[in-house]
C-alpha cells in the first residue's frame, strides 16, 4: 500500500530516495516525506501530497542538503489518519533521535499507544507508525539495547503487517530493516545498500538483492556484509543472494503518455513471456512444473477454488469456463474477502488457485493462509516474484508480464487468464478427458493469441472514435455471455476505476432481470459479440436493447455482418477459439476506457483513491 525506500553508502542519498519514491509512487501517493542525517543532524521533511510536492519542499528553505550518505522516504495510501503533513512518514520518537518508516499495518497500536502514554510519551500523529517508533525507543531506553534489539523485542509484541527501515541519529551508519506481510527487498552495492518495497529504485545501481522473508530482520551497517536474522528466535539466517533480470527500460513510460497505454501495448510480449518455456506448440507439449510437482493433487482434487480480488477476481471467473470445460474439474470462484470470514468448508482434496499481480493483497494472502491452514494446496498465479502470496503458496506460476506500474490492471489479466488456460490444458491433458487433436489444435491457437493482438493493436482509430462520442455518458452497462461475461465486467471495473464514470458489467441474459430498466438514449450499451459461442442469444440482447432506444457499442469479430448492421459502433477483434476469445475481447474495452480517461482529463495511471497493491483489509 505505501512504497518505503532507504539508502546507505558513498553516494548522495537525497536523489536517489527521491528517485526512487516516484518510482514506488503506485503503491500510494496521498503523502510523502524522507529523513537524512547531516552532520549528527536528524533532518525530517515530509508534506501531504505527491513525491514532486516532497521534491519542492526539499528545495525550499530546508538548506543544503547534499553531502548526505544515509537516507530512507516514504510514499503513502493512507490507513490510520487521513494524508497530511503530521500523518506523513518518516516518524520521529519523542527523543527525536529514532526515526521510522513504515508500509504495512499494526492492528495492536492503540493497546501500545495507551500503555506508551501511561509512560509519558506524546504522539503528534494518528499514525499507528509513530506508536511503533515509540515503543522501540521505550525499549531501547529501558533495556539499554541496540537499536536492532530493541526493534526486535518491538516487533515481538506487534500484531500485524509491516515493512520498516529505522535509524538513529547516534548511529550514522546503520539502518535496521524487518519485514511481515509486507513486501522489502535489500539491493547489494559494492559499499552501499538499498533498501524498498520492490526492486525498481535500485536497478540501475545493483541487481543484487535480498528479499526478506516474513518475521526477517536485517542490519545493514556502512562497510560491512549484511546481517539477517530471525526476528522470533533471533537467529542468524544465511541471506539468499539473487541477481534480479529486470530492467530499468521495463519501467520507464517507454514513449507512451501513460504507463497503463505502454501495459496495453505490452501485452503481446507480456503474453509471449508468460507462455515462453511451458507452451511448446510445435511439439504439442505444455512444461508447467510447479503443476507436474502438483498432479496428483490437481488430478485428484474434489474441486478447484480460486480466489482472488478486483481483475485478478475476473481472471478467476474467466478461469472457471476453461478450466470447467476442458479439465471438467468442478471450480468456484470467490472474492478473497468474503471467502476469508465466511469459515469455508476445506478439505485436503481442495485445490486453491491465489491470482494475484501484486502477490501483495492482504485479503488474497489471508485467504490463502486459511485454507492452508485447513489442508488444501495453494497454487499461486503472481506478477511478482518473491512476493508474499508467492512465497506462502505450495507451488505457482508466475506471469512474467513485467512490472505493472498502472493502477489499472491490464497486461497482468491477459497474462493471468493465458497462464490459467496452460493450466487448464495441462490438466486436461494429463487426466486424459480431452482429445489429442483438440489439445493441439488448442495449444496452437493459444500459441497465436499474441499475433491476433499485435493485429488488433495495429490501429486504435475506431476506440478513440467512439471514446470521444461516449466520454461524457454518465452510467455505461457492459454485457457478455459464457466466456465473456467475466469480460464484462473487466471492462466495466476498467472504465469506472479510471474514468470515474458509473459502469456495471452483467451476463448479457440477465439484461431482461431488471438493468433493461436503465436503457435509454443516454445509456451506452457495450456488448460483447464475438461469432462464436451464444451469438443468436446476444443479437436478441442488442435487439432489445435497440428496442428501447439503447446506444450499442458492439465488439465483434472481424468481418461480422449481422450485428453491424444494427449495432450504432462496432470495434472488431480478430477471430479465435472461444475459449481463448477473453485475452482478445478484453483488448478493445481497455482501450475505451483509457482513451474516455484522457478525455476527460483523469489521471490515468494513478486513479483518485486507489493505490496498486491494496495490502491492508
Ligand atoms: C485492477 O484494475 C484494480 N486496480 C484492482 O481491482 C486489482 O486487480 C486488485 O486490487 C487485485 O490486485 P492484485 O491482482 O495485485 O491482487
Amino acid at each position: 500500500m505505501c512504497g518505503i525506500v532507504g539508502y546507505i553508502g558513498k553516494r548522495e542519498a537525497i536523489p536517489i530516495v527521491i528517485k526512487g519514491l516516484k518510482r514506488l509512487e503506485y503503491r500510494g501517493y496521498d503523502s510523502a516525506g524522507l529523513a537524512v542525517l547531516k552532520n549528527d543532524k536528524l533532518k525530517l521533511v515530509k508534506c501531504k501530497g505527491k513525491v514532486s510536492d516532497l521534491e519542492s519542499k526539499l528545495t525550499n528553505g530546508n538548506g543544503a542538503l547534499n553531502q548526505v550518505t544515509l537516507g530512507i522516504g516514504h510514499t503513502r495510501w493512507a490507513t490510520h489518519g487521513v494524508p497530511n503533513d503530521i500523518n506523513a512518514h518518516p516518524h520521529a520518537s519523542n527523543s527525536g533521535k529514532l526515526v521510522i518508516i513504515h508500509n504495512g499495518i499494526i492492528e495492536n497500536y492503540a493497546s501500545i499507544k495507551e500503555a506508551l502514554i501511561s509512560r509519558g510519551f506524546s504522539f503528534k500523529s494518528d499514525t499507528d507508525t509513530e506508536v511503533l517508533v515509540n515503543l522501540i525507543e521505550d525499549i531501547q531506553n529501558a533495556e539499554e539495547a541496540s537499536l536492532e534489539k530493541a526493534t526486535r523485542l518491538a516487533l515481538n509484541q506487534v500484531i500485524g503487517a509491516y515493512a520498516i527501515a529505522i535509524f538513529s541519529k547516534d548511529n550514522p551508519n546503520q539502518i535496521v530493516i524487518a519485514k511481515k506481510g509486507s513486501p522489502l527487498v535489500i539491493g547489494i552495492g559494492d559499499d552501499e545498500f538499498f533498501l524498498a518495497s520492490d526492486a525498481t529504485p535500485f536497478l540501475e545501481y545493483t541487481k543484487k538483492a535480498v528479499y526478506l522473508e516474513d518475521n526477517e530482520m536485517a542490519v545493514i551497517n556502512r562497510g560491512e556484509e549484511i546481517k539477517v536474522r530471525s526476528i522470533k528466535s533471533n537467529k542468524p539466517i544465511n541471506p539468499y543472494i539473487q541477481q534480479l533480470k529486470m530492467d530499468i527500460e521495463s519501467i520507464e513510460k517507454g514513449g507512451y503518455d501513460h504507463f497503463m497505454l505502454k501495459e496495453i501495448y505490452e501485452q503481446p510480449r507480456s503474453i509471449r513471456d508468460s507462455l515462453r518455456g511451458r507452451l511448446l506448440a510445435d511439439k504439442g507439449l505444455i512444461r508447467m512444473g510447479g503443476v507436474f510437482e502438483y498432479r496428483e493433487k490437481f488430478l485428484n482434487a474434489d474441486r478447484i477454488i480460486i480466489v482472488g480480488c478486483g481483475t485478478s477476481w475476473h481472471a478467476g471467473l474467466v478461469a472457471e469456463y476453461i478450466f470447467e470445460e476442458l479439465a471438467r474439474v468442478p471450480v468456484e470462484v470467490e472474492y478473497a474477502s468474503e471467502f476469508r470470514y465466511r469459515n469455508p468448508v476445506i478439505t485436503e482434496k481442495d485445490v486453491i488457485i491465489a491470482i494475484s499481480q501484486s502477490g501483495e493483497t492482504a485479503d488474497t494472502l489471508a485467504a490463502i493462509k486459511l485454507a492452508k491452514e485447513k489442508g488444501a494446496t495453494i497454487f499461486g498465479i503472481c506478477n511478482v516474484v518473491g512476493s508474499s502470496i508467492a512465497r506462502e503458496t505450495h507451488a505457482g506460476a508466475y506471469t512474467h508480464a513485467g512490472p505493472e506500474i498502472g493502477v489499472a490492471s491490464t497486461k497482468a489479466f491477459t497474462a493471468q487468464v493465458a497462464v490459467l488456460s496452460l493450466i487448464a490444458l495441462k490438466i486436461a491433458y494429463e487426466k486424459g478427458v480431452i482429445k489429442q487433436s483438440y489439445f493441439y489444435q488448442l495449444l496452437t491457437e493459444l500459441d497465436n493469441i499474441p499475433a491476433k493482438i499485435e493485429k488488433m493493436l495495429e490501429s486504435d482509430a475506431q476506440t478513440r472514435f467512439i471514446s470521444e462520442l461516449f466520454k461524457d455518458a454518465h452510467n455505461f452497462l457492459y454485457l457478455g455471455r459464457g466466456y465473456n461475461f467475466p469480460v464484462a465486467l473487466e471492462g466495466a471495473l476498467k472504465l469506472k476505476e479510471i474514468s470515474y464514470i458509473h459502469a456495471e458489467g452483467y451476463p448479457a441474459a440477465e439484461m431482461k432481470h431488471g438493468p433493461i430498466a436503465l436503457i435509454d438514449e443516454n445509456m451506452p450499451v457495450v456488448v460483447i459479440a464475438p461469432k462464436r459461442g451464444q451469438y443468436e442469444k446476444v443479437v436478441s440482447n442488442i435487439q432489445e436493447v435497440k428496442a428501447r432506444n439503447g446506444r450499442v457499442i458492439a465488439i465483434v469479430s472481424h468481418g461480422d455482418k449481422e450485428i453491424s448492421a444494427m449495432a450504432d459502433h462496432v470495434i472488431e477483434i480478430e477471430d479465435t477459439l472461444e475459449v481463448f476469445s477473453p485475452l482478445l475481447t478484453t483488448i478493445p474495452l481497455q482501450l475505451l476506457s483509457y482513451h474516455i480517461a484522457v478525455m476527460r482529463g483523469c489521471n490515468v495511471d494513478q486513479p483518485r483513491n486507489l493505490a496498486k497493491s491494496v495490502t491492508v483489509e
